[in-house]
């Protein structure tokens, strides 16, 4: 079978963007509200009281975007699809304008030598839908399904490598159980509930991508370790591996919820919930996997010295624990320790046999001092984010020890290409390693973009 992913000889590099942290533009050419717009109007929702609506303005600005994309000397970019640019209401009619703004992103991908790839939903569900019950409703998972192929039908003769959903633990817990993401609802075994139509989700629109031709359809997922600080700690970090992990992988795998999953979660033992076939649907679904990483999990059980996570609200049916985060850590508060990438990326290939990208992986540090350039063009500016350079070399190094250990990593696709909407954290940290003037706009691109474009160039074919 034809395959159109890296070949896997060399590390392939990328750059990754989301629609609503980028595009701004949230009522041009017809785009309805997501239910990002409705969460973020909020107060309190997000830490700065900001959204989405001109985050980088990339619908306009998109043809410079690129231009930084290939001035990195990445092959990949990684963007995503605003379902509510392409069906306003979320099922019925299609807007072209929306369908034409993608068709002239992938173009001018393609003008410069850089691989599109598109992930069909980066948490953007079209509000309608969330007013029919969102992620909740089993009807919201054929309307991905049909929205899918809608994108399909107009960009598939040029973009070959596609993701249905990017991390949907977050679209499931985050935003209907812990309800720091839109749409915001805290409503205990609801993430279970939602989790189960996202893989249904994905299955439904793998078999018709599939049919359409599609030969590299993957998925993207916040994959992580789970340490158990203590001995007392490990059946917990188990469960918690059950929720995080295996929820998502064993379905694909094996076509089943494991019984351990079923204890905590026993939302998915409702046969109302998961119908016959369900299942079986999403098993081998997928060509490639997606691996977002940024730090590991420390799990200890419930020590009210440390902070509440906020998650572990999310899984009534887990015991409680707390989260260790030991130094370094980067701006968010997330550990920094390459090695949890290393480490998922082997036991994920193992448990998989699937060709994986690292789609998700770089970090926030606050970094929004202009200087001048010494090792950028002769006069310019930057930001001298030495700190982010760090964490990436040591990624990218874990991302090739595991290769190394048969892995088999066919890229690294960096988080993020621009400082950007980061949700319910709003502007206050930057991941990109282009820095956006807040006032202007004004694309600089860091220090750690010189680099990455430094190391890209020497170790590229
Ligand atoms: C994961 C998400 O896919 C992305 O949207 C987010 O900005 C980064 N992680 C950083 O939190």
């Amino acid at each position: 079978m034809t395959t159109h992913l890296p070949d896997g000889s060399t590390l392939a590099f990328g750059a990754a963007t989301a629609a609503y942290q980028i595009e701004g533009a949230h009522t041009e050419d017809g785009r309805g509200p997501s239910i990002w717009d409705t969460f973020a109007a909020k107060p309190g929702a997000t830490r700065d009281g900001r959204d989405g609506s001109v985050a980088c303005d990339s619908y306009h600005r998109f043809e410079e975007d690129l231009d930084l994309v290939a001035g990195m000397n990445a092959g990949w970019y990684r963007f995503s699809v605003a379902w509510p640019r392409i069906i306003p209401a979320g099922t019925g009619a299609v807007e072209t304008r929306g369908l034409d703004y993608y068709d002239r992103l992938v173009d001018a991908a393609l003008a410069r030598g850089v691989q599109p790839t598109a992930t069909l939903y980066h948490w953007d569900l079209p509000q309608a839908l969330e007013d029919r019950g969102g992620w909740l409703e089993r009807s919201t998972t054929e309307a991905f399904a049909d929205y899918a192929m809608v994108v399909h039908d107009r960009l598939g003769d040029r973009v070959k490598v596609w993701a249905t959903h990017n991390e949907p633990w977050c679209a499931a817990y985050l935003g209907y159980a812990a309800g720091i993401h839109a749409p915001g609802r805290k409503e205990g075994g609801a993430g279970h509930r939602a989790a189960h139509h996202l893989n249904l989700a994905h299955g439904l629109a793998a078999a018709r991508l599939h049919e359409a031709g599609v030969t590299d359809l993957g998925i993207v997922h916040n994959l992580a370790p789970f340490w158990p600080e203590t001995p007392e700690a490990a059946g917990a970090a188990s469960e918690l591996d059950a929720v995080r992990n295996r929820i998502w992988l064993d379905p694909l795998v094996d076509g089943v919820y494991d019984d351990e999953l079923l204890r905590v979660a026993p939302e998915l033992a409702d046969p109302s919930l998961v119908r016959d076939g369900d299942l079986a649907l999403v098993h081998g679904s997928a060509d490639w996997l997606g691996v977002n990483y940024y730090t590991p999990f420390r799990p200890t059980l419930a020590d009210p010295t440390l902070d509440v996570h906020p998650e572990i609200e999310a899984y009534p049916g887990v015991t409680p624990v707390s989260f260790v985060v030991r130094e370094p850590r980067t701006d968010i508060g997330w550990e920094v320790d390459g090695s949890g990438l290393e480490q998922l990326l082997v036991d994920t290939h193992k448990r998989t046999g699937l060709p994986i990208m690292v789609t998700e992986n770089g970090a926030a540090y606050p970094d929004d001092t202009l200087v001048q350039s010494a090792a950028g063009r002769p006069g310019s500016m930057m930001v001298d984010d030495q700190d982010r350079i760090g964490y990436l070399r040591d990624h990218i190094v874990a991302t090739e020890a595991a290769r190394a250990a048969g892995a088999d990593v066919r890229g690294y696709i960096v988080w993020t290409l621009l400082d950007n909407f980061e949700w319910a954290e709003g502007y206050t940290k930057t991941f990109g390693v282009v820095h956006i003037d807040p006032q202007d706009l004004t694309r600089t691109p860091k220090a750690s973009y010189h680099w990455l474009a430094g190391h890209i160039g020497s170790v590229s074919p």
